[in-house]
């Protein structure tokens, strides 16, 4: 990567991303997790917050041991016990971080700080805050050079106030000043101002690297953390997936995609090796039982994927028509034509010879037609399908009987029965014959035997579900026997199990009729 600026990127997976409501990580798994992290170049795990609990201290202690490459750091809030913790946790890293801090916006400070201890008007309570938050930063000086500030609920926070907690503990020693919109109430030109006045009003702001942290209470973190790069901060606060308390924290692969796929807006880059994201992003979404939404971007199951016509049209004859990122650049499964009823001729023909068939113009305009009423039927049409419509038409004889009508009644205590009507080649009149059986299907086969005036003997009939989930399409294979005993073999398919079965009897006659 070449030497040009670049965003530092600060993963909080491990320690804001598992605060996500029902989740819980085990040391092994943040272990195992932190590796990936250090694989995908982050430059900062955030790995816990080590006085919280033994389990936290015992994941940051292990992190610190093991996982080099990336700083490790610990959380604390600005209070002695909570540094020292963090602190000795983190003793082994060969790069530690301690990142330290409180809530300074009016309501953090009035609702937090109730205690007269604190002082007895907001004004008072607000310096000494400043005054807690200026301690801290110099306790946590005696561990480690590197040492973040966070500016709790600096979204809603008083912008004077907050230029003056930033003078402070960049003074005080913090070489990073984190701004976190941490109840997502920020719009992005709004938080990219408030950026832009730090560095306007704040005098020694660039001697910190001054950090965004956003959450998505409005669904705005990831464009309040890309606002806050465009106005000079050069840290980004990101979990991966998005997970993270509430509505979740800005989402990692989006940050990062977005930078270097508009680097010519942006003009800057990180040092993520994006091919890293998807795999990272699933062993997330197990390990914390979060699941990815399809559409989620970058890594969603169909952010690669395409289905309506016009669009597999265009992504067929070229990619980058409709779509920004290379999906192998982020480590995806290669993009997917999803077949569907919107997906058009042109999408089943490619598919068809991705699979191997070779079908005639005419053959494939059957095929559509078969192709649409099945996925009339089912969401997605599935390359089993594909290969049993296939089987169905292609192979058809000629059909001198063709199954236009079937009604099956059945049910308990019921007498199954079953109608049907056949068209029969060449004759203007169609067949009707109507019959009872032991079951839906022996009634079919019945009605289908007195309307077609054949009765050969059934030797095997088999059904199987073609693809999965409840609207999978069934085939049906049945073997009959002609009077001198010669065997045939008919196929049926249908999102329909009775009619899949009666489709394939009907076929087998049609066979035997042809062979006579
Ligand atoms: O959202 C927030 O303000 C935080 C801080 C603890 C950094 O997570
Ligand atoms: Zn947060």
């Amino acid at each position: 990567m070449s030497t040009e600026e670049k965003v530092i990127v600060f993963d909080t997976t491990l320690r804001d991303g598992e605060q996500a409501a029902g989740t819980r990580l085990g040391v092994r798994e943040k272990l195992e997790l932190a590796m990936q992290l250090a694989k995908l170049g982050v430059d900062v795990i955030e790995a816990g917050f080590p006085v919280s609990s033994p389990q936290d201290f015992e994941a940051v202690q292990l992190i610190a041991q093991q996982v080099t490459g990336p700083t490790i750091c610990g959380l604390s809030r600005a209070v002695d016990k909570d540094i020292d913790s963090a602190g000795a946790a983190l003793k082994k890293a060969k790069k530690a971080r301690i990142h330290t801090g409180l809530g300074i916006s009016d309501i953090h400070i009035a609702s937090k700080f109730k205690d007269e201890k604190y002082g007895k008007t907001l004004k008072d309570k607000k310096e000494k805050a400043l005054d807690m938050g200026v301690k801290a930063v110099k306790r946590a000086k005696q561990y480690t050079d590197d040492v973040e500030f966070y500016c709790e609920d600096s979204g809603r926070a008083d912008k004077e106030y907050l230029y003056r907690v930033i003078e402070a503990v960049i003074n005080a020693g913090a070489t990073t000043v984190n701004i976190p919109d941490t109840t997502g109430y920020s719009i992005p030109e709004q938080f990219g101002q408030l950026i832009a006045d730090i560095f306007r009003k704040v005098p020694n702001a660039k001697k910190a690297v001054i950090s965004v942290h956003c959450h998505d209470d409005l669904g705005m973190s990831v464009a309040n953390t890309l606002a806050g790069v465009r106005n000079g901060a050069r840290q980004v606060e990101c979990t991966i997936n998005g997970v993270g308390e509430r509505a979740g924290n800005a989402s990692l692969e989006e940050t990062v995609m977005a930078m270097r796929t508009r680097k010519d807006f942006f003009g800057i880059d990180t040092k993520i090796n994006a091919k890293e994201l998807y795999k990272t992003s699933r062993m997330v979404s197990e390990m914390l039982g979060i699941f990815v939404p399809p559409n989620k971007a970058i890594v969603g199951a169909n952010a690669f994927a395409h289905s309506s016509g016009i669009h597999v049209d265009g992504f067929l004859k070229n990619p980058l028509t409709y779509e920004i990122i290379r999906p192998e650049d982020v480590g995806s499964p290669k993009s997917a034509v999803v077949l569907t009823a919107r997906t058009g001729r042109h999408g089943l023909k490619h598919r068809l010879s991705e699979l191997g068939y070779k079908v005639s113009e005419t053959e494939l305009e059957q095929l559509y037609q078969r192709f649409l009423d099945v996925a009339d039927k089912k969401t997605e049409v599935f390359d089993e399908d594909i290969a049993a419509l296939v089987g169905d038409e292609i192979r058809a004889v000629e059909h001198i009987f063709e199954l236009q009508y079937l009604h099956v009644a059945c049910g308990t205590g019921t007498l199954p029965t079953a109608s049907v009507k056949m068209k029969v080649k060449g004759k203007d009149v169609p067949v009707i014959a109507a019959a009872c059986g032991d079951g839906p299907v022996d009634a079919a086969y019945e009605a289908i035997r007195i309307a077609a005036g054949q009765s050969p003997k059934l030797e095997h009939y088999s059904i199987k579900a073609v693809t999965g989930g409840k609207e999978a399409l069934g085939e049906a294979t049945v073997k009959v026997i002609d009077k001198n005993g010669v065997r045939f073999t008919g196929r049926g398919v249908s999102t329909d199990i009775i009619e899949a079965s009666a489709k394939a009897y009907v076929d087998a006659i049609n066979r035997m009729m042809a062979k006579e």
